[in-house]
């Protein structure tokens, strides 16, 4: 999230564009990259990320020592292949250049870059937040592309709380950690029931940690991954809540930045708590991007056109935008625009047209469909321009009510999707539409059996004249 305005110095479109270094898992969570993953003990791979996963030096001492029994606990490795590698790692140990556990595992290609990459940076964040002043952590919650999330208590209140840990790798930048403080106090100033609060920032160690309210249930990207499509009321109410969030953020100047399925969790209680408001400017920043090379950002199946382009100016949009790619989610069980890598799937935020979510899953109503479509237009402008008008809508659908916004909007961006601003409704713009609603492809079938007939009529004219 960042704060509109002061509008920054330089275009932001490296941050934006990161994710052109990532690739997704298949299951489309963001997954550091295996080939050159910023952690490979690689000869020559770069002073700069020193010391790194493998090497064996500095804080990863500990980590060498402890990594057997981690890849046999985790099941990334067995008990023997650990032995083998050990046994290897001594055996080398009279080289020049002798072989870590990690360098062998790789090699012997018993774990992958990216597995160890993983391990290496959660036995570094637990280990650090141990120590903790003023918190106990209980157990690990949960990982994303760029940190890891812990359950722990905090003692003064005893309450419970999430703690998310960065690497220390994204503490490189001092400009990075002044955002990140800065963003970080502001995001605690917010309060609302659809918002996980943020309560904390600080450093322990190497690690800088932000603690949050803790939400006990899960996100909306685990229960797309168990019920593959969401029922379209239930869709309709979570985005109802989320829409209340940002309308809440947006009028105290914050822009969220990575709305998406896994940042909004869905608590046991039935609420619905939109998370990380605070940190996605802040993790988004090219020098952290950087300092993580060849890992993952973030995911581009709900960035915003505008961010792909790396617009200086983001605003409220870019979150209406990512909240409909979500939307689009929950209810056609698919994202929005599918590609074999980051780029692909940006490239066609920019230029593909979307597949009507109403095409994918017939059940959904034309009126969540529409809205949809609004939330998703390409041009900002041709969006809602307000959470206002969008909760408006939202309500209308929830009731069954077609929505009162979507339609104009929706023929205009059909009709002349380059020309942002029109006032005039080209004819066009009914056109795409036209093929989806029953009503009107009757119309369309009439029009053209009557085509038909006439055709029929002058060829059988025409016959009769040539032959008489
Ligand atoms: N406040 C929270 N309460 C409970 N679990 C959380 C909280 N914040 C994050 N998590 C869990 O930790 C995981 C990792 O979070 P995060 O680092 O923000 O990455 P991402 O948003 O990409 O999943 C989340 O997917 C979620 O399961
Ligand atoms: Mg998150």
């Amino acid at each position: 999230m960042t704060r509109t305005p002061p509008p920054k110095q330089r275009p932001e479109a490296d941050d934006d564009l990161a994710p052109l270094k990532l690739a997704e898992s298949s299951e489309g969570s963001t997954q550091p990259v295996d080939a050159g993953t910023a952690g490979e003990s690689k000869p020559g791979s770069g002073g700069s990320q020193a010391p790194e996963m493998g090497s064996g030096e500095g804080s990863t001492g500990g980590f060498e020592t402890m990594l057997g029994k981690l890849v046999v606990r985790t099941g990334l490795a067995t008990a023997e292949e650990v032995e083998l590698c050990h046994a290897l790692r001594q055996e080398s140990a009279q080289n020049e250049r002798p072989q870590t556990l990690a360098d062998l595992l790789v090699t012997k290609q018993f774990v992958t870059p990216r597995q160890l990459a993983r391990v290496k940076s959660e036995f570094e964040a637990k280990k650090s937040t141990e120590h903790i002043p003023g918190y106990e952590i209980m157990k690990k919650l949960g990982a994303g592309a760029m940190a890891t999330v812990f359950l722990g208590r905090q003692l003064s209140l005893d309450r419970l709380v999430a703690i998310k840990v960065l690497p220390p790798k994204l503490s490189a930048s001092p400009n990075f950690i002044e955002r990140f403080y800065k963003e970080g106090r502001a995001a605690a100033q917010l309060n609302h029931p659809n918002i996980v609060n943020a309560y904390d920032v600080g450093r322990a160690g190497d690690h800088h940690y932000f603690v949050m309210e803790y939400v006990d249930g899960q996100t909306v990207h685990d229960l797309i991954r168990k019920v593959k499509r969401i029922k379209e009321d239930e869709a309709i109410r979570i985005v109802r809540q989320v829409a209340n969030a940002l309308r809440h953020a947006h009028r105290r100047g914050f822009i969220h930045r990575d709305i998406k399925p896994k940042n909004i969790m869905l608590a046991t209680g039935g609420s619905v708590k939109l998370a990380d408001l605070g940190l996605a400017r802040a993790m988004s920043d090219t020098e952290a991007a950087e300092a993580e090379a060849g890992r993952a950002y973030g995911t581009p199946y709900y960035i915003s056109p505008e961010q792909i382009r790396g617009e200086v100016t983001i605003g409220p949009a870019a979150d209406i935008y990512g909240l409909g790619a979500t939307f689009y989610h929950m209810v056609t069980g698919r994202v929005p625009f599918e590609g074999k890598n980051p780029s692909a799937v940006m490239h066609k935020h920019l230029k593909a047209e979307l597949t009507p979510p109403d095409h994918i899953n017939p059940k959904l109503s034309a009126g969540s469909a529409q809205v949809i479509e609004m939330m998703m237009a390409k041009d900002p402008r041709d969006r809602y321009h307000s959470e206002a008008d969008l909760l408006h809508d939202l309500k209308l659908i929830a009731q069954g009510a077609p929505p009162h916004f979507a339609h104009r909007s929706l023929e205009l961006t059909d009709a002349a999707p380059a020309a942002s601003g029109a006032t005039v409704m080209p004819a066009g713009g009914n056109l795409r539409r036209a093929k989806r609603g029953p009503l009107d492809s009757t119309a369309f079938m009439i029009v053209l059996i009557g085509g038909l007939i006439v055709s029929l009529l002058v060829n059988a004219v025409v016959l009769v004249m040539l032959l008489s």
